[in-house]
C-alpha cells in the first residue's frame, strides 16, 4: 500500500478535525524526518495512521487489543486516552499490513513516549505536539526547539506533559516517566 492508500483508510475512519490533523502530523514528520535524516516515506505514513483509531469507541479498541494479543496493565486500564495508541498498532498491522515494527511502535508509543525511542518515533511523538492544527500557548517555541534537536523537544514535551497529567489527576504511565529519565539523566550526570 501507498501513502495516499492509508489516508484514503484513515480518511473512512475519522471526521474531518481529526482527519485534517493526521494530515497534519504527515507532513510535519515527512519534514522533520528530512531535516534529521529518517525515511521520510515512513515518517509520512506512521503520521497519517497514529490516531487511526481514535474515534473508535472504547469496548472496540479493547477489543481490538485483546484480538492484538495484548493484555493491558492496571495504569493502562485505567487511562483510556492511551488506548487509541494501542489499538492503533494493532488495527494498522492486522487490518492494513504494516509489517514494518518501527512504524508500529511509533504509533504504539506516540502518547506515552518511552525509553529507548527509535529516530521514528521521537518523530511522530514531536510531530503530533507540532502539527499545522495545535495552537496552545507555546507551540511556536516547542516548533522551534523541535526543528533544532528532537532531544531537546522530547525533554520540553515531557516537562510539560507529566505535570499536566497529574493536575488532571491521570495516571503516569511507567514508560513516559522512564522516557522522562532517560533524556534528563545525561544533564545531571554532566553536571555531577
Ligand atoms: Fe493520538
Ligand atoms: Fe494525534
Amino acid at each position: 500500500m501507498t501513502y495516499s492508500d492509508y489516508e484514503q483508510a484513515v480518511r473512512n475512519k475519522l471526521k474531518d478535525k481529526r482527519f485534517i490533523h493526521s494530515v497534519n502530523v504527515a507532513n510535519q514528520a515527512e519534514e522533520l524526518a528530512k531535516r534529521f535524516g529518517a525515511d521520510p516515506n515512513k515518517a509520512k505514513i506512521a503520521g497519517i495512521l497514529h490516531d487511526i483509531t481514535k474515534q473508535d469507541n472504547s469496548f472496540e479498541q479493547l477489543q481490538t487489543i485483546i484480538n492484538g494479543g495484548i493484555i493491558l496493565t492496571n495504569v493502562e486500564k485505567c487511562s483510556p486516552n492511551l488506548y487509541h495508541a494501542i489499538s492503533g498498532s494493532v488495527y494498522i498491522r492486522q487490518n492494513l499490513g504494516v509489517n514494518d515494527e518501527d512504524i508500529i511502535h511509533a504509533v504504539r508509543y506516540h502518547t506515552t513516549g518511552r525509553a529507548g525511542m527509535s529516530l521514528l518515533e521521537k518523530i511522530i511523538y514531536l510531530a503530533d505536539l507540532t502539527s499545522a492544527d495545535r495552537d496552545y500557548p507555546d507551540v511556536d517555541r516547542m516548533r522551534r526547539i523541535v526543528r533544532q534537536d528532537l532531544d531537546e523537544g522530547m525533554r520540553e514535551s515531557l516537562r510539560f506533559i507529566i505535570p499536566d497529567l497529574i493536575e488532571r489527576k491521570l495516571l503516569l504511565h511507567p514508560d513516559t516517566i522512564e522516557a522522562y529519565n532517560e533524556y534528563f539523566l545525561p544533564l545531571l550526570a554532566a553536571e555531577n
